[in-house]
């Protein structure tokens, strides 16, 4: 009897020790974390892994989903140093406070009229800012005047895009919204890049098209979608760009080339907002000009005023429009008005400057 109570006795004892030396291993443990957290910047960067860079997507099976596994942390060295093998791609200060607006321009002219607004904005869309001695369209050098929409890129040995594709490592991101022609992605993707389209429309998941390019069902939008919504009952799968590029685990972009039926507006405020504009090289864009756009609202002047905003933006990131084409294919109207001389609809191609 005595030796069973001292037994039990014993047992309660050492369990109770146990814990004790369990609170005491983790107080420490939380301890040393916040000093750890508390000293360290909280600059967090993400960082593609160094192996063959661009690699990462273009190995994977077409059913393999890209997942967050893929993407390294690395914490901040030191500033803004450049990254190994990449071209001009500078790392991104994370420290810089979250945008919620764009600046926006001052008005043209006293009156706020559309306009000063219009005359400002059609100049700027219409007038090269750089030469480029190398534009490439569809995959030709030569202007042939085709039916097809003429995405234009440029190689001149100035910017990164050309040493990149010399190097295979370039990647192009292509936003569209179920559009019949690819000569542009068949093009890029023929000389060596990566090519990731991104298309709402298409039946599978991920399929690998040919050499070097990948249809993913995505559709990039300028918000997540709504946690509150349980993913099978969204018709098709959005994210933002920035949530793209971490799940794939890519660092840039060397073109990015966007058709979005309007919503290119919205689209390019958010990778402005965010900061992803610093992470690609070249923007091909579709502009729509015959309605303000989806979530774009105020009155017409204010409208042409903050379209105009948003490409000054461009600019003080040093991106320089050059190429730029007016499309008489679509209906000469303006903010739903035939004036102006416009075209509703422009393609417009720049290059980030920093990237060399
Ligand atoms: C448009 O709205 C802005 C303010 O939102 C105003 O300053 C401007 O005068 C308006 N323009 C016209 C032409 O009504
Ligand atoms: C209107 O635009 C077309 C094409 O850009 C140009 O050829 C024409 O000269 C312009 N007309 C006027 C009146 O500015």
């Amino acid at each position: 009897m005595l030796w069973r109570e001292l037994r039990l006795r014993w047992r309660t004892c050492t369990l109770r020790l146990l814990a004790l030396c369990l609170a005491a291993l983790l107080c420490t443990h939380f301890s040393a974390e916040l000093k750890r957290k508390s000293l360290s910047q909280p600059g967090l960067i993400l960082k593609v892994p160094p192996k063959e860079p661009g690699a990462e997507v273009y190995n994977r099976r077409p059913d393999e989903v890209p997942s967050r596994r893929q993407v390294i942390y690395v914490r901040r060295s030191s500033s803004n140093g450049r990254q190994g093998g990449h071209s001009g791609v500078r790392k991104r200060n994370t420290l810089q406070p979250v945008r919620w607006h764009i600046d926006l321009q001052p008005w043209a002219g006293h009156s706020h009229s559309l306009e000063e607004e219009a005359r400002r904005f059609l100049r700027y869309i219409t007038n090269s800012q750089i030469t480029c001695s190398h534009l490439v369209t569809n995959g030709l050098t030569d202007h042939v005047v085709d039916t097809l929409k003429p995405w234009t890129v440029c190689l001149d040995n100035k910017f990164s895009l050309a040493h990149q594709i010399r190097s295979k490592q370039c990647r192009v991101y292509s936003l569209g919204l179920g559009e019949e022609e690819n000569i542009f992605e068949f093009s890029m993707a023929s000389e060596g890049c990566e090519v990731h389209r991104f298309d709402p429309s298409i039946p599978s998941a991920h399929i690998h098209e040919a050499e070097g390019l990948w249809h993913h069902r995505l559709s990039v939008d300028w918000r997540d979608p709504n946690p509150a919504i349980a993913p099978h009952r969204l018709h098709s799968n959005t994210k933002k760009l920035k949530t793209i590029l971490n799940e794939f685990g890519h660092w840039k972009i060397d073109v990015l080339k966007a058709d979005m039926e309007s919503a290119e507006w919205k689209i390019l405020e958010n990778i402005i907002l965010e900061g992803i504009i610093e992470q690609i090289g070249q923007l091909v864009l579709e502009i729509h000009l015959h309605w303000p756009g989806f979530e774009v609202s105020g009155n017409d002047s204010s409208v042409v005023r903050y379209w105009y905003s948003l490409f000054k933006e461009l600019e003080q990131k040093d991106f320089k429009l050059f190429y730029t084409y007016k499309d008489l294919s679509k209906p000469q109207l303006f903010l739903k008005k035939d004036v102006f001389n416009a075209s509703s609809c422009y393609i417009l191609s720049w290059v980030n400057t920093r990237w060399t």
